[in-house]
């Protein structure tokens, strides 16, 4: 899963303890009635090792992340806890989750058994009956024989493998514990458990890696025929290694101009071999192939309830989440989310992931979606500094607007260059325009 565009994760705002009867109380203030789409999120705070490039877990120790068993069951209660009390909550509040996708982290840190423990919980709590596509996230030399079966007899569909690159020195760079021949072996492993509907990861543009490099690393991906590719711009996110060397000048960044012509290049490679992309990022051949949970999100199709320590629900207009950071307190209290929001505009930056995400796709931010997801009028949102000073941004790197009044979006042509020069200008490090 790709991150919501360009946009930043606000600070936590103030308030929180949002409980199972408070949620119920906003649901039913919205007035609506009838049945209501919604994605399911199951986050896994925990990997091999921690990678030197990511920012989904730069808030949790090393140690925490590469928890044994002991810790891994303490959290799956959690989480089953969690999903039991919320579960038929939303589905007597006419809730029907039409996606599914467990992230982190690896959720295939987990074995069989913590997997099907928390697979249950889910089809007891909820109406699974309509769900489309189950994705789950892994690290190519995470997957096993057992696992890869497990998974799809609990009803897996879709497997996203972190590959990022093929290149020995760039695996290393990167702090991965596994090797290109890992990722061969993973995909293997998928087709032979009939799990065909998978994507690889990449990342274009690390620090250090010369555009050929990353060429190369593309032409082994596309080697394998996988149905979908993500390709991601790295981003240089404070907080990780890679980051502090490019502030220790230890690396060299690439400048927004390099950067986009690096992905330029990835994306006359990819459309040479059929794939087109159909939201920032996202590759495929054939559209039955595209991550249903991605376009839920950026189509703003929907609520969505994330279970977890670190994880992210919008629910009746509210923005909810459990801070990575209090991992302790979401084992003794998984009920009580920690930090809530409701949408307003004194505080647009709540819904940078929303705009952020639509304005990644074709369609962009359909207002009348945008209204039903948030409660809010998209040009009352539009008018506020932030998001001004957000837009004028994009178009300082060539992002060109279209409105036509159905929708906010930006022309297709422009996306990617809008993108990566607001990555480059909000992060924080010392990387320059040219
Ligand atoms: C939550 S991670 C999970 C992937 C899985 N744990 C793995 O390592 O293979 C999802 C994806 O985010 C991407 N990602 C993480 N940090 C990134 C960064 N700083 N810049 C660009 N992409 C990043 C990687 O491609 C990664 O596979
Ligand atoms: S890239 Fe994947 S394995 Fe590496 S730290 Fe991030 S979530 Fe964990």
């Amino acid at each position: 899963m790709c991150s919501a565009g360009p946009a930043v994760r606000p600070d936590p705002p103030a308030g929180g303890d949002v409980t199972p009867f408070e949620l119920l109380s906003a649901i039913e203030a919205t007035g609506e009635d009838g049945e209501r789409p919604l994605a399911i999120y199951v986050h896994i705070p925990f990997c091999a090792s921690k990678c030197h490039f990511c920012d989904w877990v730069t808030d949790v120790p090393v140690a925490r992340l590469r928890s044994g068993s002991a810790a891994r069951s303490a959290y799956v209660d959690a989480l089953c806890r969690q999903i039991r009390s919320y579960g038929p909550l939303l589905t007597d509040a006419g809730y029907r989750p039409s996606v599914m996708y467990w992230g982190g982290g690896t959720p295939t840190r987990l074995d069989p058994d913590e997997m099907r423990a928390i697979a249950d919980a889910l089809y007891e709590s909820f109406d699974l009956t309509a769900l489309r596509q189950w994705s789950m996230e892994t690290t190519p030399n995470d997957l096993t024989a057992t696992k890869v079966a497990a998974m799809r007899d609990l009803g897996v569909t879709r497997v996203s493998v972190g590959v990022q690159s093929f290149s020995p020195a760039q695996l290393r760079r990167a702090g991965r514990a596994h090797t290109g021949a890992d990722s061969v072996r993973a995909v293997g492993l998928l087709r032979e458990h009939g799990i065909d509907n998978f994507n690889l990861d990449l990342i274009c543009g690390f620090p250090g890696e010369p555009a050929p490099a990353f060429e190369a690393s593309l032409d082994e991906a596309l080697d394998l025929d996988p149905p979908h590719i993500s390709v991601y711009p790295y981003r240089p996110t404070p907080g990780t290694i890679m980051a502090m060397q490019i502030d220790r000048a230890a690396v060299g960044a690439h400048t927004a101009g390099p950067m986009i012509r690096i992905y330029e290049r990835a994306m006359s490679m990819l459309r040479t071999h059929g794939y087109g992309e159909y939201c920032h990022g996202y590759w495929v051949r054939r559209p039955e192939d595209e991550d249903l949970d991605g376009n839920f999100k950026y189509d703003l199709t929907g609520d969505k309830i994330g279970f977890g320590s670190g994880a992210e629900s919008i629910i009746a207009h509210h923005l909810l989440w459990n801070e990575n950071s209090e991992y302790s307190r979401y084992l003794a209290d998984p009920l009580g989310f920690s930090v809530s929001h409701r949408f307003d505009t004194a505080h647009p930056e709540h819904l940078t992931a929303p705009i952020g995400g639509a304005l990644m796709t074709r369609e962009g931010v359909v207002r009348q979606r945008f209204h039903r997801l948030t409660g809010l009028d998209l040009d009352d949102v539009r008018a506020t500094g932030y998001v001004q000073r957000w837009f004028a941004l994009l178009h300082d790197f060539g992002g060109r607007f279209v409105d036509d009044g159905h929708s906010l979006r930006l022309d297709p042509a422009t996306i990617h260059t809008a993108y990566i020069g607001h990555l480059a200008a909000t992060a924080g490090l010392h990387i320059g325009r040219a």
